[in-house]
């Protein structure tokens, strides 16, 4: 799914990425924040109609939006733990959405 590779895939590693070294800079801390931005809209987008699988899914996603939200707060207070925490419970949403609808 496009969404995944150009919208969710990028933008989780970066966050990810903060655990192996964190943001060092002002401006690596404002790639970061927008890199969440796309994350929190990435979530609203899979629960547009043409995209939506059910309920579950849209939870999944509204989900997905709330931690990078979560995120976005962190990273406006340059807070590296939160930022982790963020990531954490992104991943949740992330294998909570693969566990239902991704067939193998
Ligand atoms: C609301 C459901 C949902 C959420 C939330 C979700 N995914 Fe996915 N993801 C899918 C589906 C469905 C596929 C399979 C797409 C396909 O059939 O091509 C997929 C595929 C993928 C793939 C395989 C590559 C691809 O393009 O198919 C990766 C990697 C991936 N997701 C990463 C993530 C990460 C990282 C997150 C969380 C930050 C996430 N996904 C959140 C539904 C979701």
């Amino acid at each position: 799914m496009e969404i995944m590779d150009a919208m969710v895939v990028p933008q989780s590693d970066a966050l990810f990425a903060v655990g192996g070294a964190a943001p060092a800079s002002d401006a690596q801390w404002a790639a970061l924040r927008l890199d969440a931005i796309v994350l929190m809209e990435a979530g609203r987008a899979l629960t547009l109609p043409e995209r939506s699988q059910g309920a579950d899914w849209d939870a999944s996603s509204l989900g997905m939006s709330a931690a990078a939200a979560q995120a976005v707060a962190a990273i406006d207070a340059q807070d590296v733990d939160g930022a982790l925490a963020a990531g954490n419970a992104l991943i949740e949403h992330c294998t909570g959405c693969h566990h239902q609808y991704l067939t193998p």
